[in-house]
């Protein structure tokens, strides 16, 4: 009787190159996803200029580098959908209906939203405040069913569900109500033990070389209070062994690398080595697929037109129901480049 397709889609704002963080929370869960899921893989670009407007180099630069980030995770662009938002014109149209059904003061008491103002030096901007329709835009174009997210963005799905509601009731039943997938692994914590986040460079790059990755994590943050190999240390709340824990395929090495640290019985560097294999381990296949693309601009691009258009299409027929839905069909079918004949056949004189 469960009828309705499962469909997925989700994506990135591209802020800048993908980390391990990203790995961990989200890429893996999305690379799974496409064995049980007819899945869609926004690179939200529109959605940067929310706050990032003033750098149009970086956004562009940026989309590659994503996009080259998630083919090396293991997004497969046959398997699945992989679209530009400002490739897909409808997301905007879009947005901008769905815009009518939302009160401008829900807007401003979207958690997010607050947030960034206190964080931002500019006065915000109309389209930040409308970030979150134009994510529920994203969704519903689609009419996914789930949508794999972080819990940040928690209320950020709950209105795309109470825009989809609003929809339904007024105009009849059109759109599914997305549910949000929370990825069961905890936040990896930075190098330094604070949050992981680009910005504070205390993260590992997926296309970090080993040598790199390496250095890093010899320069970690481990236990403070631990001076010499042989004071008992601690591993709880210690990154490396929260690394050790979600990276390494071997648990009892892990094990026993914590008993032996506990006691005073190995020295942070030896532990650091291990981890840092083990890291290299997890990441080289990730590094072989990447060297294949790497600095293949046009097969990106590519590939990202392909999924735009794909996504389009999927894209044209929700818009269509919409404007049908709240009364915007006249039928005037424009062709872009059709005015000559428009007023040769005097249509509009
Ligand atoms: N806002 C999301 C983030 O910052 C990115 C995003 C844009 C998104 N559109 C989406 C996520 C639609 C899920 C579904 O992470």
């Amino acid at each position: 009787m469960n009828a309705q397709p499962q469909r997925i889609l989700t994506g990135h704002r591209p802020t800048g190159p993908r980390h391990i963080g990203h790995l961990v929370g989200t890429l893996n869960n999305w690379v799974g996803l496409q064995d049980t899921h007819e899945c869609f893989f926004l690179v939200a670009d529109l959605h940067v200029l929310t706050t990032d407007f003033q750098h149009p180099q970086q956004v562009r630069a940026n989309t590659l580098e994503v996009l080259a980030d998630w083919l090396a995770a293991g997004i497969d662009p046959e398997r699945s959908t992989i679209l530009l938002q400002s490739a897909v014109p409808e997301h905007s149209q879009l947005s901008l209906l769905l815009g009518m059904l939302v009160s401008e003061s829900r807007l401003r008491r979207v958690p997010t939203y607050k947030e960034q103002v206190q964080q931002l030096k500019l006065q915000p901007s109309l389209g930040l405040l409308t970030y979150p329709v134009l994510q529920a835009a994203d969704i519903l174009l689609y009419k996914a069913t789930h949508v794999p997210v972080g819990e940040d963005q928690l209320p950020h799905i709950e209105l795309a569900r109470e825009i989809a509601r609003r929809y339904n009731q007024l105009y009849g039943e059109t759109f599914p109500e997305p549910q949000a997938l929370l990825s069961s692994m905890p936040r990896l914590p930075g190098l330094d033990n604070r949050t992981m986040h680009s910005s504070y460079g205390n993260t590992i790059l997926l296309r970090d070389t080993p040598q790199e990755t390496t250095q890093k994590i010899m320069r970690m943050y481990t236990d403070p209070a631990r001076i010499h190999a042989s004071d008992p240390g601690n591993v709880d709340g210690n990154p490396v062994f929260t690394y050790l824990d979600l990276f390494d395929p071997h648990p009892e090495q892990v094990e026993e690398y914590k008993s032996r640290y506990r006691s005073g019985k190995v020295g942070d560097v030896e532990v650091k080595k291990y981890l840092a294999r083990v890291l290299n381990e997890t990441l080289a296949p990730l590094r072989e697929r990447r060297a294949k693309i790497e600095g293949q601009k046009g097969y990106l691009r590519e590939i990202l037109y392909h999924g735009s258009l794909r996504a389009r299409r999927v894209a044209r027929e929700t818009i269509e129901q919409v404007l049908a839905g709240m009364g915007l069909t006249l039928g005037l079918d424009l062709q872009p480049n059709a005015q000559e004949n428009a007023s040769a056949a005097g249509a509009f004189c």
